[in-house]
């Protein structure tokens, strides 16, 4: 990772997706809080510096403000929003207090045509706006080139410095153009060249991955969800054999997935494959429960055992690796009002114990999840690993409203294999984020035949989102919504009926839990 551009974070909600264009322009990108300080800065050699947006004001009592130092790198800045108003404060420019933020669409004028950061965008491109303050006097040499309706000065450039400052966001879907920006900026401004790309992040992984490790082992554990997949076959590739992998089946998973995993990984990868199957005590665990938040505490406090043991069993090693993703990583700006910052994740276990004393290997830590999919196909694996749907830590214990049983997850289980099997048959499988169905702890009247029927009822639930934070709601075809509600209500026995969830995130959640 020799070049790489530095984002500062001053509490954008889109300081992850300036990252991800970089990347996309296959250069690599990191984010840093706002405070760090300018020999860490220094240190890392950045070919760039972008200062991102952020809800604040320069005006506010304990407005974020950079290390000033950052100026004198004399590598090229680009302010972004809030970035702008900081080049302003810093560098001689005055910022007006305004009461309204400027939100939605506009129109940019490209009014120098010379300038490094618009070349190749045409005279007049759409692009979003989101900011407050605004700028009334450009900070010392500074000259517009772009204006907006509102701004005159809505993109300005310290040429001779190669810093400068653009009042919307480029990285966001609503500039359709915004990616030629960030592209000048990086490559040509810049100078970086296209060197961030995931097979010559195998190379470098493998050969990271080895020197850590050395002869020693290292311990996975394996869900089958992509990122510890894609971590076990990176792994696996850098140092073969001293990787063991631990599959926990905790008796709640969906039809075939146990089978499928240690099809995959133990027969055809070769992994060395450990597999635990306590199937029965979780079930035992679970027995009487109803309520969801035991449900999941007993799964995890389990799991925690089970994986524990296996640990024990799986020989003596000094590693265990995680498939832990970049956005974990990144530490996030408590910035009053920034709505990112108090998104937090209600689900993550909180990790293993302390007393499990092993050295980590993350060898996905720098990559977002677009990212880990790449790499998972260059590694490989099969389209149904690396495009597989999110599946929940605690399984199907949060599909099964009420108590779950053998019998009630043999139900659940049949139901949803037909769920899965008639959208990926219907090619709506992969375009969806999850597909699944819920078992309720509802009974209701039917007739099959000649015969009075009084059985349970399944929920298909089906939601398309980006990020799982917020979803809606999948306007299925009628005619696959009958398949599908007829075939659980023929075929699986104790279903007399079926209902399509229309409940959108918010106000409803993803599981039912
Ligand atoms: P909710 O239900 O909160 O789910 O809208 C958002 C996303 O998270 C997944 N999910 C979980 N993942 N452990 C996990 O690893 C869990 O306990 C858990 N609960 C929900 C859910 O499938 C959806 O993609």
């Amino acid at each position: 990772m020799s070049e790489q551009i530095v984002i500062l974070d001053f509490g954008s909600q889109y300081t992850q997706v300036i990252a991800r264009r970089i990347r996309e322009g296959q250069v690599y990108s990191s984010i840093l809080p706002f405070d760090t300080p300018f020999s860490k800065i220094k240190a890392l050699n950045p070919k760039g510096i972008i200062l991102s947006g952020g809800p604040s004001s320069v005006f506010a009592k304990d407005a974020p403000l950079p290390d000033k130092k950052i100026f004198t790198l004399g590598v090229p800045v680009l302010g972004i929003c809030y970035g702008v108003q900081l080049l302003a404060h810093f560098l001689g420019g005055k910022v007006e207090r305004s009461e309204e933020r400027e939100y939605g669409k506009g129109t940019l004028k490209i009014g120098d045509n010379k300038c490094a950061l618009l070349k190749g965008l045409p005279k007049s491109i759409r692009v979003w706006n989101s900011h407050g303050d605004k700028m009334t006097k450009l900070p010392k040499k500074f000259k517009a080139v772009g204006s907006t309706e509102n701004s005159n000065y809505a993109v300005i450039e310290h040429r001779a410095k190669r810093m400068f400052g653009i009042q919307f966001h480029p990285e966001v879907a609503h500039t359709p153009k915004g990616m030629t920006i960030i592209s000048n900026f990086v490559h040509k401004i810049c100078g970086c060249g296209k060197n961030w790309t995931m097979r010559s992040y195998i190379d470098q992984s493998v050969e990271d991955i080895r020197a850590q490790i050395g002869d020693e082992h290292v311990i996975l554990g394996l869900s089958g969800g992509v990122d510890s997949s894609v971590a076990a076959a990176l792994i696996h590739k850098a140092v073969g054999d001293q990787l063991t992998c631990i599959f926990v089946n905790n008796g709640l998973l969906r039809a075939n997935e146990a089978e499928s995993v240690q099809q995959l990984y133990g027969r055809n990868f070769k992994i060395k494959l450990q597999y635990e199957n306590a199937t029965a005590e979780f079930l035992r665990r679970l027995k009487g429960v109803t309520n969801p938040e035991r449900k999941r505490k007993i799964i995890g406090n389990h799991f925690i055992r089970v994986f524990q043991q296996a640990t024990k069993r799986a020989g003596k090693a000094r590693f265990l690796a995680q498939g832990t993703l970049y956005p974990d990583v990144i530490e996030s700006v408590p910035i009053a009002g920034n709505p990112a910052a108090l998104i937090k994740s209600h689900h993550n276990v909180g990790g293993l114990p302390k007393n499990m004393k092993f050295e980590l290997v993350e060898p996905l830590r720098c990559l977002f999840k677009d990212e880990v999919r790449v790499l998972g196909r260059e590694l490989g694996l099969p389209k149904e690993v690396v495009d597989r749907q999110p599946f929940p830590g605690p399984g199907l214990a949060v599909r099964v409203m009420g108590e779950v049983t053998s019998k009630r997850l043999r139900v659940l289980r049949e139901s949803d294999a037909i769920v899965i099997e008639e959208m990926r048959k219907s090619g709506w499988y992969y375009k969806v984020w999850q597909s699944f169905a819920v078992l309720l702890p509802v009974k209701s009247v039917g007739v099959m035949g000649d015969e009075r029927t009084y059985e349970d009822s399944i929920a298909v639930r089906v939601v398309e989102s980006r990020d799982g934070m917020t979803a809606d709601w999948v306007k299925l075809p009628y005619e696959l919504l009958e398949t599908i509600s007829n075939r659980i209500i023929n075929e699986v026995n104790g279903v007399n009926r079926c209902v399509f969830d229309i409940t959108s995130k918010p106000p409803g959640t993803i599981e039912w839990e």
